[in-house]
This record gives C-alpha cells, sequence and structure tokens, in this order.
C-alpha cells in the first residue's frame, strides 16, 4: 500500500515523550491499515542530551533545544506536547497558528481557562486535536463502553471513580515541576483527576454539579536537579522546597442523567500504585475495572439463577476492542504502552479521515469545567454547578 506520509516534531522527551515517539514508531506494525506513513523529523528538549539521546534511540531526523525550529519546519504536520503544562499553551498556539495538527498531553491548559483558550484556537483554525486520555483505550475499557451503549447496565444509577498513586508516597520524593503551582497549575486535580473525570465523561455522561475537597499531606519535598530521573525520583539528601499544590482531591458528583457518585485521586497515598479505577452500577448490573489489573473486567449480569448470582471476571480476548492487533490468544494482555500505541493510531485516522479527533480538545475543555468547579467548591466549601 502507498502511504501518504506526515511528519512528526516531538516536543519534551521526558516520560511521555518517548513513550509517544516508540508509538508513532510502532503504530504502522500493529494497525497496518493506517494509510498515513509518521515520520519521525524532530525531537525537542531543553536538556540538550536528552533531546540528543532520544534523537539516537528512535531515529529522529534532527534533535533540538528549541521547540519554534518545529513550529517554523515545513515538513512537520503533526506537533506532540509532552512538556510540563507550563509550556503547553504557548507551543500548542504556536503549532495551531502554524496549521499543525496538535496532539497534547492532558492536562492540556496549565488552569481550565487556557484549555478552553487552546479549544477554541484549534476550532477557529480547524486543526486535527488529540488528547492524552489513554486509559480509555484499553480493551476491556472498550468492551465496559459497549455494554452500557447497548443498554446491558440498564438505566445509570452509581458511579464512583479513582486514581490512587504512590509516586509521592515518599517525603523524599523529588520536587519536580508537577508540585509546583506555576509549573504544573493545580496539582493532583490537574494530574491524575484528568484521567479520572475524563473517564467518568466517557462511560456515564457529563457532570450536572459536585461538593469537593482537597489535602496536601507532605507540605515539603528535597529539589529536583533538572533533566535527571522522573517524578519517581527519591533523593534522600539535599535543600528542601514548598510544595505549592495539593496531593489529594475528592467529589461527590451528581452527573446530568441523574446518577449519583463520587470522584477521587491522590499521588501520596500508601498501598495502592497506579490504581485507576471505577465501579459502575445500573439497573440490570454492574461493571468494575482497575488499571492494575488492566486486561481484567468484572461485570455483574445476573441471570435470574439463585446459585449464579454474583460477578464475572473476564479476560481481554480477540473478541474484544483492539485485543487482536496484539495477539490472537485470550488472557494474553495489554500494557501502558500498548493504549498510547492505540491513542496514537486513532489520531492519526482521525488525521487521516479529516475528522473530529476523540478525545480531543472538545473533550479537554468539558473536564477543565469539572476542574473548574472543583476549584470553586474548595473556596465556597459547598455545591457548584458546572458552567456550560
Ligand atoms: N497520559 C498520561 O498517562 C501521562 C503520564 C505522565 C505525564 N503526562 C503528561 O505529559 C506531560 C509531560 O509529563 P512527563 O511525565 O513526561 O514529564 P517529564 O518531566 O518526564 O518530561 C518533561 C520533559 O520536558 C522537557 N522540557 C521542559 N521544558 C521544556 C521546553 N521549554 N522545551 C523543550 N523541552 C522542555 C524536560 O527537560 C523533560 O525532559 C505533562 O503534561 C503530564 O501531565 C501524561
Amino acid at each position: 500500500m502507498s502511504r501518504e506520509s506526515i511528519g512528526i516534531g516531538v516536543i519534551g522527551m521526558g516520560w511521555m515523550g518517548v513513550a509517544h515517539s516508540r508509538s508513532y514508531r510502532n503504530v504502522l506494525e500493529r494497525f497496518p491499515d493506517l494509510q498515513l506513513q509518521p515520520g519521525l523529523i524532530a525531537c525537542v528538549d531543553e536538556v540538550e542530551s536528552r533531546a540528543e539521546a532520544t534523537r539516537e534511540r528512535f531515529g529522529f531526523s534532527y534533535s533540538t533545544q528549541n521547540w519554534q525550529q518545529v513550529i517554523d519546519d515545513p515538513k512537520i504536520g503533526l506537533v506532540t506536547v509532552a512538556t510540563p503544562n507550563n509550556m503547553h499553551f504557548e507551543i500548542v498556539y504556536a503549532a495551531i497558528q502554524a496549521g499543525k495538527h496538535i496532539f497534547c498531553e492532558k492536562p492540556v491548559g496549565r488552569t481550565p481557562a487556557e484549555t478552553m483558550q487552546m479549544a477554541e484556537l484549534a476550532r477557529q483554525a480547524n486543526v486535527i486535536s488529540g488528547v492524552g486520555y489513554n486509559y480509555r483505550w484499553a480493551p476491556m475499557v472498550q468492551y465496559a463502553h459497549q455494554l452500557v451503549e447497548e443498554g446491558k447496565i440498564g438505566k445509570l444509577t452509581h458511579y464512583r471513580g479513582r486514581f490512587f498513586s504512590s509516586y509521592a508516597s515518599n517525603p523524599n520524593s523529588v520536587l519536580s515541576w508537577r508540585f509546583q503551582q506555576e509549573k504544573a497549575g493545580a496539582g493532583t486535580l490537574s494530574d491524575l483527576m484528568s484521567h479520572v473525570i475524563d473517564m467518568a465523561h466517557f462511560l456515564t455522561g457529563p457532570v450536572e454539579r459536585l461538593v469537593a475537597n482537597q489535602e496536601t499531606f507532605i507540605r515539603q519535598r528535597p529539589l529536583a536537579t533538572p533533566g535527571v530521573g522522573t517524578h519517581f525520583t527519591v533523593q534522600e539528601n539535599g535543600p528542601k522546597s514548598e510544595v505549592t499544590n495539593e496531593d489529594y482531591v475528592s467529589a461527590l458528583v451528581q452527573f446530568g442523567n441523574g446518577v449519583q457518585g463520587s470522584l477521587e485521586g491522590c499521588r501520596a497515598i500508601v498501598g495502592p500504585k497506579c490504581e485507576m479505577a471505577f465501579e459502575l452500577n445500573g439497573t440490570n448490573g454492574a461493571l468494575s475495572w482497575n488499571f492494575e489489573r488492566m486486561n481484567e473486567l468484572q461485570v455483574y449480569l445476573p441471570d435470574q439463577s439463585p446459585t449464579q448470582d454474583g460477578y464475572v471476571r473476564l479476560t481481554s480476548d480477540a473478541g474484544h476492542p483492539f485485543h487482536a492487533a496484539f495477539n490472537p490468544a485470550a488472557a494474553t494482555g495489554l500494557g501502558y504502552d500498548d493504549l498510547k500505541l492505540i491513542e496514537a493510531y486513532q489520531f492519526l485516522k482521525s488525521i487521516q479521515n479529516n475528522q473530529p479527533n476523540q478525545p480531543g480538545f472538545e473533550e479537554a475543555v468539558a473536564v477543565a469545567r469539572v476542574q473548574s468547579a472543583i476549584q470553586q467548591s474548595w473556596d465556597s466549601k459547598s455545591w457548584e454547578p458546572i458552567d456550560n
């Protein structure tokens, strides 16, 4: 098959920049139906050694410390932004002005207002946008969505979503950009709760009103060395500085369709490692999923038998969405990077077909509106509506 090519520039070569580069490099091998050929043109990092190491590793044509070079390069048609959150707006703005398709890692804007502005820019410029709400792409999450859409669970009544991570539970986890308001914006609300809110929207629909709470458990952390390590790095010695955003967020929520529920996130909890999870109940059944066992879905669809009345544990197989692109056998599961690869496939397919991509900036705006109401509720200490 002869394919049209699209030049790719990736900006910010930390954890996510590397994950996106790997996806663009491998996507055709998993999804040969794609008619676009991604070409790795440029990778950017402000730390020169990091930019150059990733150029060599993935075979980009060049590396640079200057992201503007990617914007100015006519060979590049798609820009992926994987920098800390404080750089998203400036880079996304420039890329859209230059007419490039744009993939921005969550939370898109550092604040809800920035996210809404970026969505408006993308709308006006008619470029395709994508956002890294990757947990949507797990085969068993896609299957849960199918069961809900087909009405198998009945009328939805309850939803509980959470993301509990231990990455900051050690008081000596370094003060990376994530813990600094001016670089990250909010803390767990920007970081983990972006995924929790998007998943709730994907499975249940829009949130209508909420009341929220927050807490910062660890108020000082050791300073990080720029360009060294990740936000999982622990440093026993050295100077410390203030954490300026929250570790924990919770919200009681009511959805527009009357579903009652709760959303919760914490980056400093001991026990769960990456418990991005949901439970969903309807009048005819229930579903439960946890990323730590991402290839399983607990399904409760009672068949009136008094002796077989309980949850059934399904394992991902070729009958579930996307599984067969990776393995023909049942229970030969996918991992996190596979979700990024499916995400890249979906995004490139949207560009190929010149169709809006989901999740894109419109879905990020829906998340930002909920984040904004959560922040208002922190101040008002009362129920807040979601402004649409
Ligand atoms: N979807 C997900 O599951 C997921 C997971 C982790 C992070 N993220 C998001 O991805 C983004 C990046 O997070 P990360 O964990 O990869 O961060 P990271 O700290 O590992 O990497 C960020 C990189 O950006 C570079 N950088 C900083 N300023 C720059 C500039 N002006 N120009 C070029 N490079 C610059 C840094 O040197 C670093 O290498 C964040 O927005 C984060 O919220 C998403």
